[in-house]
């Protein structure tokens, strides 16, 4: 898996100069793909995995974009007798969008918010910290600085992202560029950012081809195990937390680090 070396390069919607409505829309669109595929299955099992090994029940979701795949994980957690309190956060919140997500929850399964920015890398909140398909748009450095945080306020941690391997690169981005094109109509916005949608899908085809560059570059700089593994190990204090690294089974290449502070 790790012949393929990591590239660190940028992705579209997180130059500065991207206008927030595009990276809005954009990550509207990610959330568009998580509903219309069975990922939430797969990115379930490490989370529950961690609670069911001792993690809180408090989740504390970091760079949640426009909600993420969390709320879906909630329900299917839910589902199987696991039960969770999410708070959905980010360093640019889209206060909006995190608004549509709690509206309408059965009480099972609440999800609230942080409307003001959130640092993943210097966060202060109690419970256990996701980061859902995000930890790969941090450069080594500041990866370790996640982690660090989570060991020195001695938070639970899951980080999942998608294994690094020639697959991903060269398949999924064609997908995930067929998905923006056909959900398009689809997606419930308000009038103006529909027809805004619409006009960047299929007139200047901005967010097709926005969904297939980030794609491409997200799979090529994902962090492989070997260097997870080095990451951790040179932690400060990281014996005092139990680590696990692995790969869920499925389409989606699932790879996920697990960190428990130890009693
Ligand atoms: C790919 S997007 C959304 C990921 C989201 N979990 C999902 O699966 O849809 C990555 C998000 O990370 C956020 N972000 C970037 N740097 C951050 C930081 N230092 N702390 C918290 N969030 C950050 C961005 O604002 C963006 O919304």
């Amino acid at each position: 898996m790790e012949s393929l070396p990591r590239l660190d390069f940028f992705e579209l919607h997180d130059l500065d100069g991207t206008p927030r409505v595009l990276r809005t829309l954009h990550t509207e669109s990610i959330l568009t793909i998580y509903r219309l595929t069975d990922a939430a299955r797969e990115y379930s099992r490490p989370l529950e995995l961690a609670l069911r090994s001792g993690a809180d029940h408090r989740i504390v979701d970091l760079c949640s974009g426009s909600g993420g795949p969390v709320p879906l994980i909630q329900r299917r957690l839910h589902s199987a007798g696991v039960h969770t309190q999410v708070t959905l956060t980010d360093l640019v919140p889209n206060v909006h969008a995190f608004e549509r997500v709690a509206r309408n929850r059965p009480p099972c399964c609440p999800v609230d918010h942080v409307p003001s920015p959130v640092d993943a890398t210097d966060c202060r909140l109690e419970g256990t910290r996701t980061i859902y398909g995000a930890f790969h748009h941090f450069a080594p450095p500041l990866a370790t600085r996640i982690l660090q945080n989570a060991v020195d306020t001695r938070q639970p941690i899951v980080v999942v992202d998608t294994k690094r391997s020639w697959l991903y690169v060269l398949v999924f981005p064609f997908f995930l560029m067929l998905a923006v094109l056909l959900a398009a109509p689809f997606q419930r916005n308000p009038l103006p950012r529909y027809l805004l949608r619409l006009a960047l899908t299929y007139v200047v085809p901005v967010l097709p081809f926005m969904m297939f560059f980030d794609s491409v570059v997200s799979f090529l700089r994902m962090y492989g195990r070997a260097e997870l593994r080095r990451m951790v190990d040179a932690l400060r204090d990281t014996s005092t937390f139990t680590w696990t690294i692995g790969v869920q089974r499925g389409f989606t290449g699932a790879q996920y680090l697990i960190g428990i502070p130890r009693p």
